[in-house]
Protein backbone atom coordinates (compact mmCIF):
# COMPACT_ATOMS: atom_id res chain seq x y z
CA UNK A 1 0.00 0.00 0.00
CA UNK A 2 2.86 2.41 0.61
CA UNK A 3 4.77 1.09 -2.67
CA UNK A 4 1.59 2.38 -4.25
CA UNK A 5 1.00 6.18 -2.13
CA UNK A 6 4.82 6.42 -3.21
CA UNK A 7 4.56 6.15 -6.65
CA UNK A 8 1.12 8.05 -6.90
CA UNK A 9 2.95 11.03 -4.25
CA UNK A 10 6.00 11.35 -6.87
CA UNK A 11 2.98 11.23 -10.06
CA UNK A 12 1.64 14.44 -8.09
CA UNK A 13 5.01 16.54 -7.81
CA UNK A 14 6.07 15.35 -11.68
CA UNK A 15 3.39 17.02 -12.71
CA UNK A 16 4.81 20.41 -10.77
CA UNK A 17 7.14 20.07 -12.87
CA UNK A 18 9.58 18.40 -10.12
CA UNK A 19 12.07 15.96 -11.37
CA UNK A 20 13.44 13.07 -9.24
CA UNK A 21 16.75 14.05 -7.31
CA UNK A 22 19.73 11.87 -7.54
CA UNK A 23 20.47 12.43 -3.93
CA UNK A 24 20.06 14.26 -0.88
CA UNK A 25 22.30 17.25 -2.25
CA UNK A 26 20.77 17.41 -4.75
CA UNK A 27 17.08 17.57 -3.16
CA UNK A 28 14.78 21.00 -2.78
CA UNK A 29 11.86 18.72 -1.28
CA UNK A 30 12.39 15.52 0.78
CA UNK A 31 9.68 13.16 1.80
CA UNK A 32 8.93 10.21 4.07
CA UNK A 33 6.45 8.22 3.14
CA UNK A 34 5.80 6.42 6.81
CA UNK A 35 4.02 3.00 8.29
CA UNK A 36 3.10 2.91 11.64
CA UNK A 37 2.33 -0.93 12.28
CA UNK A 38 4.93 -1.18 14.48
CA UNK A 39 6.88 0.81 16.91
CA UNK A 40 10.28 0.39 15.32
CA UNK A 41 8.59 1.59 11.85
CA UNK A 42 7.81 5.03 13.75
CA UNK A 43 11.01 4.78 15.42
CA UNK A 44 13.38 4.55 12.04
CA UNK A 45 11.38 7.77 10.67
CA UNK A 46 12.44 9.59 13.58
CA UNK A 47 15.53 9.13 13.74
CA UNK A 48 16.12 9.58 9.44
CA UNK A 49 14.87 12.63 10.78
CA UNK A 50 16.64 13.85 13.71
CA UNK A 51 19.83 13.22 11.07
CA UNK A 52 18.00 15.67 8.61
CA UNK A 53 18.70 18.52 11.50
CA UNK A 54 21.88 19.76 10.20
CA UNK A 55 20.84 19.31 6.40
CA UNK A 56 17.77 21.49 6.99
CA UNK A 57 19.85 24.27 8.97
CA UNK A 58 22.09 24.70 5.94
CA UNK A 59 19.24 24.34 3.05
CA UNK A 60 16.62 26.76 4.96
CA UNK A 61 15.06 27.12 1.48
CA UNK A 62 14.37 23.62 1.42
CA UNK A 63 10.83 21.22 1.65
CA UNK A 64 10.76 18.48 4.56
CA UNK A 65 7.62 17.03 5.09
CA UNK A 66 6.21 13.57 6.45
CA UNK A 67 3.38 11.70 4.94
CA UNK A 68 1.50 8.35 5.31
CA UNK A 69 0.23 6.51 8.58
CA UNK A 70 2.56 7.42 10.70
CA UNK A 71 1.63 11.32 9.87
CA UNK A 72 -2.10 10.52 10.28
CA UNK A 73 -1.69 8.89 13.67
CA UNK A 74 1.17 11.42 15.47
CA UNK A 75 0.24 14.69 13.99
CA UNK A 76 1.09 17.79 15.37
CA UNK A 77 3.47 15.45 17.42
CA UNK A 78 5.89 15.25 14.61
CA UNK A 79 6.55 18.97 14.77
CA UNK A 80 7.21 19.01 18.06
CA UNK A 81 9.35 16.26 17.79
CA UNK A 82 11.09 17.12 14.27
CA UNK A 83 10.87 21.02 14.39
CA UNK A 84 12.46 21.22 10.77
CA UNK A 85 9.71 19.25 9.13
CA UNK A 86 7.54 21.71 7.46
CA UNK A 87 4.54 19.36 6.64
CA UNK A 88 2.68 16.13 7.90
CA UNK A 89 -0.31 14.98 5.57
CA UNK A 90 -2.13 11.52 6.00
CA UNK A 91 -3.17 8.96 3.59
CA UNK A 92 -6.23 10.45 2.61
CA UNK A 93 -5.36 13.32 1.45
CA UNK A 94 -2.36 12.41 -0.83
CA UNK A 95 -4.22 14.85 -3.45
CA UNK A 96 -3.08 17.78 -1.60
CA UNK A 97 0.60 16.85 -1.57
CA UNK A 98 1.23 18.78 -4.65
CA UNK A 99 -0.64 22.38 -3.98
CA UNK A 100 1.14 22.26 -0.28
CA UNK A 101 3.97 21.53 -1.76
CA UNK A 102 3.72 24.34 -4.49
CA UNK A 103 2.99 26.58 -1.83
CA UNK A 104 5.77 26.07 0.60
CA UNK A 105 8.38 26.07 -2.36
CA UNK A 106 7.19 29.57 -3.12
CA UNK A 107 7.30 31.17 0.27
CA UNK A 108 10.40 30.26 0.66
CA UNK A 109 11.66 31.12 -2.86
CA UNK A 110 10.43 34.35 -1.37
CA UNK A 111 12.12 34.23 1.56
CA UNK A 112 9.13 34.06 3.70
CA UNK A 113 8.80 31.59 6.82
CA UNK A 114 5.32 29.79 5.84
CA UNK A 115 3.27 28.43 8.18
CA UNK A 116 3.46 24.77 9.00
CA UNK A 117 0.68 22.53 7.50
CA UNK A 118 -0.99 19.70 8.57
CA UNK A 119 -3.28 18.21 6.51
CA UNK A 120 -5.03 14.56 8.17
CA UNK A 121 -8.50 12.82 8.38
CA UNK A 122 -11.12 13.22 10.93
CA UNK A 123 -10.77 10.75 13.64
CA UNK A 124 -13.21 7.72 13.25
CA UNK A 125 -14.54 7.80 17.45
CA UNK A 126 -15.59 11.75 17.81
CA UNK A 127 -17.22 12.28 13.89
CA UNK A 128 -20.18 10.65 11.94
CA UNK A 129 -19.37 8.13 9.38
CA UNK A 130 -20.13 9.98 6.39
CA UNK A 131 -17.53 13.00 7.46
CA UNK A 132 -14.97 10.56 8.29
CA UNK A 133 -15.51 9.05 5.10
CA UNK A 134 -15.09 12.44 3.24
CA UNK A 135 -12.11 13.61 5.15
CA UNK A 136 -10.38 10.17 3.75
CA UNK A 137 -10.17 11.47 0.26
CA UNK A 138 -9.30 9.13 -2.27
CA UNK A 139 -6.60 9.72 -5.08
CA UNK A 140 -5.95 7.48 -7.65
CA UNK A 141 -4.51 9.29 -11.13
CA UNK A 142 -2.63 8.18 -14.00
CA UNK A 143 0.61 7.88 -12.87
CA UNK A 144 3.56 8.03 -15.10
CA UNK A 145 5.53 4.72 -16.05
CA UNK A 146 8.57 5.94 -14.00
CA UNK A 147 6.67 6.41 -11.11
CA UNK A 148 6.77 2.19 -11.14
CA UNK A 149 10.04 0.45 -9.88
CA UNK A 150 9.55 -1.99 -12.58
CA UNK A 151 7.10 -1.01 -15.87
CA UNK A 152 5.58 -4.78 -16.77
CA UNK A 153 4.54 -5.01 -12.58
CA UNK A 154 1.97 -2.95 -11.68
CA UNK A 155 -0.18 -2.23 -8.35
CA UNK A 156 -3.67 -1.72 -8.25
CA UNK A 157 -5.99 -0.07 -5.14
CA UNK A 158 -9.71 -1.67 -5.49
CA UNK A 159 -10.23 -0.33 -1.62
CA UNK A 160 -9.19 2.17 0.67
CA UNK A 161 -9.19 1.75 4.63
CA UNK A 162 -10.33 -1.12 7.04
CA UNK A 163 -13.10 -1.81 8.99
CA UNK A 164 -12.38 -5.07 10.87
CA UNK A 165 -10.78 -3.08 13.97
CA UNK A 166 -8.60 -6.22 15.34
CA UNK A 167 -7.50 -5.29 18.40
CA UNK A 168 -4.00 -4.85 17.83
CA UNK A 169 -3.64 -2.94 14.75
CA UNK A 170 -3.51 0.64 13.89
CA UNK A 171 -4.74 0.47 10.49
CA UNK A 172 -8.83 1.34 10.63
CA UNK A 173 -7.52 4.70 12.61
CA UNK A 174 -4.92 6.06 10.23
CA UNK A 175 -6.20 4.96 6.81
CA UNK A 176 -9.98 5.31 7.17
CA UNK A 177 -13.09 3.31 6.65
CA UNK A 178 -13.27 0.80 4.15
CA UNK A 179 -14.34 2.16 0.82
CA UNK A 180 -14.22 0.32 -2.19
CA UNK A 181 -13.19 1.57 -6.04
CA UNK A 182 -15.67 1.55 -8.56
CA UNK A 183 -15.34 -1.63 -11.17
CA UNK A 184 -15.13 0.68 -14.00
CA UNK A 185 -12.38 2.48 -12.46
CA UNK A 186 -10.06 -0.02 -11.64
CA UNK A 187 -10.72 -1.78 -14.88
CA UNK A 188 -9.75 2.12 -16.94
CA UNK A 189 -6.76 1.79 -14.80
CA UNK A 190 -5.52 -1.46 -15.59
CA UNK A 191 -6.02 -0.56 -20.04
CA UNK A 192 -3.99 2.64 -19.01
CA UNK A 193 -1.27 0.63 -17.07
CA UNK A 194 -1.11 -2.35 -19.52
CA UNK A 195 -0.85 0.28 -22.78
CA UNK A 196 2.29 1.35 -20.75
CA UNK A 197 3.67 -2.18 -20.30
CA UNK A 198 2.23 -3.58 -17.53
CA UNK A 199 1.97 -7.57 -17.57
CA UNK A 200 1.24 -8.57 -14.01
CA UNK A 201 -1.36 -6.69 -12.06
CA UNK A 202 -1.81 -7.00 -7.97
CA UNK A 203 -4.27 -5.65 -6.88
CA UNK A 204 -4.20 -4.59 -3.37
CA UNK A 205 -6.74 -3.80 -0.37
CA UNK A 206 -6.12 -3.81 3.75
CA UNK A 207 -8.81 -6.66 3.02
CA UNK A 208 -9.07 -7.19 -0.54
CA UNK A 209 -11.41 -10.07 -0.41
CA UNK A 210 -14.58 -7.77 1.38
CA UNK A 211 -14.29 -5.77 -2.32
CA UNK A 212 -18.00 -4.73 -2.48
CA UNK A 213 -18.74 -2.16 -5.08
CA UNK A 214 -22.86 -1.59 -5.13
CA UNK A 215 -24.56 -0.03 -7.85
CA UNK A 216 -28.16 0.03 -8.55
CA UNK A 217 -29.45 -3.57 -8.41
CA UNK A 218 -26.18 -4.72 -9.44
CA UNK A 219 -23.37 -5.96 -7.10
CA UNK A 220 -19.43 -6.57 -7.88
CA UNK A 221 -17.19 -8.62 -6.01
CA UNK A 222 -13.87 -9.35 -6.44
CA UNK A 223 -14.23 -12.96 -8.35
CA UNK A 224 -16.40 -10.65 -10.88
CA UNK A 225 -13.50 -8.12 -10.79
CA UNK A 226 -10.94 -10.62 -11.24
CA UNK A 227 -13.33 -12.38 -14.40
CA UNK A 228 -13.68 -8.89 -15.80
CA UNK A 229 -9.78 -8.07 -15.69
CA UNK A 230 -8.97 -11.39 -16.77
CA UNK A 231 -10.63 -10.03 -20.57
CA UNK A 232 -8.08 -7.93 -20.92
CA UNK A 233 -5.63 -9.36 -23.23
CA UNK A 234 -2.64 -8.16 -22.24
CA UNK A 235 -2.72 -8.82 -18.59
CA UNK A 236 -0.88 -11.70 -17.92
CA UNK A 237 -0.88 -12.39 -14.26
CA UNK A 238 -3.39 -11.16 -11.83
CA UNK A 239 -2.61 -11.04 -8.02
CA UNK A 240 -4.21 -9.80 -4.95
CA UNK A 241 -3.27 -9.03 -1.55
CA UNK A 242 -4.51 -9.29 1.82
CA UNK A 243 -6.92 -11.97 2.02
CA UNK A 244 -9.05 -11.78 5.58
CA UNK A 245 -9.65 -15.23 5.94
CA UNK A 246 -13.79 -15.27 6.78
CA UNK A 247 -13.90 -13.88 3.36
CA UNK A 248 -12.40 -17.07 1.55
CA UNK A 249 -15.52 -18.00 -0.33
CA UNK A 250 -16.39 -20.68 -2.54
CA UNK A 251 -16.95 -18.44 -5.52
CA UNK A 252 -13.29 -16.60 -5.04
CA UNK A 253 -11.69 -19.92 -4.58
CA UNK A 254 -13.42 -20.96 -8.00
CA UNK A 255 -12.44 -18.07 -9.54
CA UNK A 256 -8.72 -18.51 -8.70
CA UNK A 257 -9.02 -21.79 -9.87
CA UNK A 258 -10.77 -21.31 -13.20
CA UNK A 259 -9.13 -17.90 -14.32
CA UNK A 260 -5.69 -19.33 -15.76
CA UNK A 261 -4.55 -15.72 -15.56
CA UNK A 262 -5.06 -15.58 -12.10
CA UNK A 263 -1.84 -17.25 -9.78
CA UNK A 264 -2.66 -19.23 -7.81
CA UNK A 265 -0.93 -17.65 -4.39
CA UNK A 266 -3.26 -16.99 -1.64
CA UNK A 267 -2.11 -14.79 1.39
CA UNK A 268 -4.24 -15.32 3.62
CA UNK A 269 -2.88 -13.96 7.36
CA UNK A 270 -3.84 -16.72 10.51
CA UNK A 271 -2.08 -13.68 13.07
CA UNK A 272 -2.44 -16.98 15.79
CA UNK A 273 -2.77 -20.60 16.20
CA UNK A 274 -4.84 -20.04 19.09
CA UNK A 275 -8.50 -19.55 19.75
CA UNK A 276 -7.47 -17.81 23.39
CA UNK A 277 -5.09 -15.30 21.38
CA UNK A 278 -7.84 -14.77 18.37
CA UNK A 279 -10.57 -14.40 20.50
CA UNK A 280 -8.07 -11.61 22.05
CA UNK A 281 -7.20 -10.15 19.07
CA UNK A 282 -10.79 -10.03 17.76
CA UNK A 283 -10.26 -12.23 14.40
CA UNK A 284 -13.59 -13.86 14.37
CA UNK A 285 -12.90 -16.79 13.37
CA UNK A 286 -11.07 -20.04 15.19
CA UNK A 287 -8.73 -22.11 14.76
CA UNK A 288 -10.64 -24.63 13.51
CA UNK A 289 -12.56 -22.02 10.88
CA UNK A 290 -8.87 -21.80 9.76
CA UNK A 291 -7.80 -25.35 9.68
CA UNK A 292 -10.98 -26.40 7.07
CA UNK A 293 -10.23 -22.90 5.36
CA UNK A 294 -6.55 -24.38 4.47
CA UNK A 295 -8.01 -27.61 3.52
CA UNK A 296 -10.83 -26.40 1.72
CA UNK A 297 -8.15 -24.32 -0.53
CA UNK A 298 -6.09 -27.09 -1.81
CA UNK A 299 -8.87 -29.17 -1.98
CA UNK A 300 -10.71 -26.86 -4.82
CA UNK A 301 -6.97 -25.78 -5.70
CA UNK A 302 -4.20 -28.55 -4.88
CA UNK A 303 -1.40 -26.25 -6.83
CA UNK A 304 -2.02 -23.20 -4.62
CA UNK A 305 0.74 -21.89 -2.58
CA UNK A 306 -0.31 -20.08 0.73
CA UNK A 307 1.47 -17.40 2.76
CA UNK A 308 0.57 -16.14 6.22
CA UNK A 309 1.34 -13.49 9.06
CA UNK A 310 1.62 -14.31 12.25
CA UNK A 311 1.94 -12.30 15.67
CA UNK A 312 4.40 -13.58 18.28
CA UNK A 313 4.21 -12.53 22.21
CA UNK A 314 0.47 -10.90 21.95
CA UNK A 315 -0.55 -9.58 25.06
CA UNK A 316 -0.92 -12.49 27.69
CA UNK A 317 -0.17 -15.35 25.06
CA UNK A 318 1.10 -18.68 27.17
CA UNK A 319 3.60 -20.53 25.95
CA UNK A 320 0.65 -23.54 25.19
CA UNK A 321 -0.75 -20.47 23.24
CA UNK A 322 2.37 -19.85 21.23
CA UNK A 323 2.89 -23.91 20.54
CA UNK A 324 -0.88 -23.80 19.12
CA UNK A 325 0.58 -21.31 16.47
CA UNK A 326 3.66 -23.75 15.88
CA UNK A 327 1.04 -26.72 15.34
CA UNK A 328 -0.97 -24.24 12.71
CA UNK A 329 2.62 -23.08 10.87
CA UNK A 330 2.95 -27.21 10.39
CA UNK A 331 -0.47 -27.70 9.20
CA UNK A 332 -0.67 -24.82 7.03
CA UNK A 333 2.07 -25.69 4.51
CA UNK A 334 2.61 -22.49 3.86
CA UNK A 335 5.54 -21.21 0.80
CA UNK A 336 6.03 -18.71 3.86
CA UNK A 337 5.07 -16.77 6.69
CA UNK A 338 5.68 -13.32 7.62
CA UNK A 339 6.23 -13.32 11.16
CA UNK A 340 6.05 -10.41 13.47
CA UNK A 341 6.76 -9.95 17.47
CA UNK A 342 3.12 -7.61 19.23
CA UNK A 343 4.00 -4.43 18.67
CA UNK A 344 1.50 -1.82 21.15
CA UNK A 345 0.51 0.98 18.94
CA UNK A 346 -1.20 3.24 21.28
CA UNK A 347 -5.03 3.73 20.39
CA UNK A 348 -5.47 0.63 19.26
CA UNK A 349 -8.08 -1.52 21.88
CA UNK A 350 -5.43 -4.31 22.97
CA UNK A 351 -3.23 -1.33 23.98
CA UNK A 352 -6.29 0.08 25.87
CA UNK A 353 -7.43 -3.61 27.34
CA UNK A 354 -4.64 -5.62 27.61
CA UNK A 355 -1.15 -5.36 29.08
CA UNK A 356 2.09 -5.82 26.46
CA UNK A 357 3.19 -8.24 28.94
CA UNK A 358 4.79 -10.84 26.96
CA UNK A 359 8.51 -10.08 27.82
CA UNK A 360 10.75 -8.75 24.63
CA UNK A 361 13.19 -11.95 25.61
CA UNK A 362 10.22 -14.35 25.06
CA UNK A 363 8.92 -12.72 21.80
CA UNK A 364 12.51 -13.23 20.14
CA UNK A 365 12.90 -17.03 21.12
CA UNK A 366 9.37 -17.23 19.98
CA UNK A 367 9.86 -15.01 16.49
CA UNK A 368 13.37 -17.09 15.81
CA UNK A 369 11.58 -20.73 16.66
CA UNK A 370 8.23 -19.86 14.52
CA UNK A 371 10.89 -18.75 11.58
CA UNK A 372 12.50 -22.15 11.93
CA UNK A 373 9.62 -24.61 11.69
CA UNK A 374 8.52 -22.21 9.15
CA UNK A 375 11.72 -22.30 7.14
CA UNK A 376 11.68 -26.08 7.12
CA UNK A 377 8.33 -26.46 5.96
CA UNK A 378 9.49 -23.71 3.25
CA UNK A 379 12.67 -25.95 2.51
CA UNK A 380 10.24 -29.12 2.23
CA UNK A 381 7.80 -27.28 -0.12
CA UNK A 382 10.72 -26.17 -2.28
CA UNK A 383 12.60 -29.02 -2.84
CA UNK A 384 9.51 -30.77 -4.28
CA UNK A 385 10.35 -28.29 -7.43
CA UNK A 386 13.52 -29.84 -8.11
CA UNK A 387 13.70 -31.74 -11.71
CA UNK A 388 10.14 -29.71 -12.55
CA UNK A 389 9.76 -26.73 -14.83
CA UNK A 390 8.51 -23.36 -13.80
CA UNK A 391 7.43 -20.48 -15.86
CA UNK A 392 8.81 -17.18 -14.44
CA UNK A 393 8.31 -13.36 -14.95
CA UNK A 394 12.13 -11.99 -15.00
CA UNK A 395 12.26 -9.46 -12.63
CA UNK A 396 15.89 -7.86 -12.28
CA UNK A 397 19.39 -8.84 -11.11
CA UNK A 398 19.64 -10.97 -8.02
CA UNK A 399 21.15 -9.00 -4.55
CA UNK A 400 24.51 -10.05 -6.17
CA UNK A 401 23.72 -8.42 -9.40
CA UNK A 402 25.53 -11.55 -11.40
CA UNK A 403 22.66 -13.27 -12.11
CA UNK A 404 18.98 -13.29 -12.29
CA UNK A 405 15.72 -13.64 -10.25
CA UNK A 406 12.01 -14.55 -11.67
CA UNK A 407 8.78 -14.95 -9.94
CA UNK A 408 6.73 -18.03 -10.49
CA UNK A 409 2.85 -17.68 -10.47
CA UNK A 410 3.43 -19.22 -7.13
CA UNK A 411 5.46 -16.54 -6.23
CA UNK A 412 8.27 -18.58 -5.21
CA UNK A 413 11.72 -16.42 -6.22
CA UNK A 414 13.86 -18.70 -8.93
CA UNK A 415 17.49 -17.31 -9.67
CA UNK A 416 19.40 -18.03 -12.74
CA UNK A 417 21.94 -17.19 -15.22
CA UNK A 418 20.83 -14.96 -18.02
CA UNK A 419 21.03 -11.76 -19.97
CA UNK A 420 19.60 -8.64 -19.01
CA UNK A 421 17.86 -8.20 -21.82
CA UNK A 422 15.29 -11.09 -20.77
CA UNK A 423 13.89 -8.96 -17.50
CA UNK A 424 10.46 -8.15 -18.57
CA UNK A 425 9.68 -11.35 -20.38
CA UNK A 426 8.36 -15.42 -19.40
CA UNK A 427 10.82 -17.72 -19.74
CA UNK A 428 10.74 -21.40 -18.62
CA UNK A 429 13.45 -22.68 -15.88
CA UNK A 430 14.69 -26.14 -15.06
CA UNK A 431 14.61 -26.22 -11.14
CA UNK A 432 18.19 -27.54 -10.18
CA UNK A 433 18.31 -26.74 -6.42
CA UNK A 434 16.21 -25.38 -3.98
CA UNK A 435 16.36 -23.48 -0.59
CA UNK A 436 14.06 -22.11 1.96
CA UNK A 437 13.53 -18.67 0.09
CA UNK A 438 14.63 -19.28 -3.27
CA UNK A 439 14.78 -21.40 -6.18
CA UNK A 440 17.26 -22.31 -8.39
CA UNK A 441 17.17 -22.60 -12.18
CA UNK A 442 18.38 -23.73 -15.64
CA UNK A 443 17.80 -21.99 -18.83
CA UNK A 444 17.68 -24.75 -22.26
CA UNK A 445 19.18 -27.88 -21.93
CA UNK A 446 20.56 -28.57 -18.39
CA UNK A 447 17.99 -30.46 -16.87
CA UNK A 448 15.53 -32.91 -17.84
CA UNK A 449 12.53 -31.15 -17.68
CA UNK A 450 9.54 -33.03 -16.37
CA UNK A 451 6.56 -30.73 -16.57
CA UNK A 452 5.10 -27.33 -16.05
CA UNK A 453 2.98 -28.29 -13.42
CA UNK A 454 3.75 -27.04 -9.85
CA UNK A 455 4.14 -29.82 -7.58
CA UNK A 456 1.31 -31.10 -5.35
N1 LIG B 1 2.33 -5.63 16.17
C1 LIG B 1 2.93 -6.58 15.41
N2 LIG B 1 2.50 -6.92 14.18
C2 LIG B 1 1.40 -6.28 13.70
N3 LIG B 1 0.74 -6.42 12.54
C3 LIG B 1 -0.29 -5.54 12.54
N4 LIG B 1 -0.30 -4.84 13.68
C4 LIG B 1 0.73 -5.29 14.44
C5 LIG B 1 1.23 -4.98 15.73
N5 LIG B 1 0.65 -4.05 16.50
C6 LIG B 1 1.09 -7.40 11.53
C7 LIG B 1 -0.06 -8.36 11.22
C8 LIG B 1 -0.50 -7.91 9.85
C9 LIG B 1 0.80 -7.43 9.26
C10 LIG B 1 0.67 -6.54 8.07
O1 LIG B 1 1.41 -6.75 10.32
O2 LIG B 1 0.44 -9.67 11.16
O3 LIG B 1 -1.10 -8.95 9.09
FE1 LIG C 1 -5.36 -4.43 10.56
FE2 LIG C 1 -7.08 -6.44 10.95
FE3 LIG C 1 -7.62 -4.50 9.13
FE4 LIG C 1 -5.66 -6.28 8.62
S1 LIG C 1 -7.87 -6.75 8.87
S2 LIG C 1 -5.58 -4.03 8.36
S3 LIG C 1 -4.81 -6.64 10.68
S4 LIG C 1 -7.47 -4.24 11.36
Amino acid sequence: MNVLDSELATSGLLQLGLTVAGSLRDADVILFNTCSIRQHAEDKVYSALGRLTDWKGRNPHAVLGVLGCMAQKDQRLIFRRAPHVDFVLGPGQLDRLPSVVQTLLDAKTADRTPQKELLVGLPRQQWKHREVVESFRRYDPIRPVETRPRRFQALVRTMFGCDKFCTYCIVPSVRGPEQSRSPQEILDEVKTLTDQGALEITLIGQTVNSYRFKDGEKTTRLPDLLARIAEIADVRRIRFVTNYPTGMDDDLLRAVRDLPKVCKHLHVPAQSGSDAVLKRMKRNYTVDDYRQLVDRIYGTIPEASMTSDFIVGFCGETEAEFTETVDLVKHGRFKNSFIFKYSERPGTKSAELFTDDVPETVKKRRNNELLAVQDSVSLELNRRFIGRTVEVLVEGPDVSGNRLTGRTPCDRVVVFDGALSLVGTFIELAIADAAPFTLFGVRGEGLETCNSSPPP
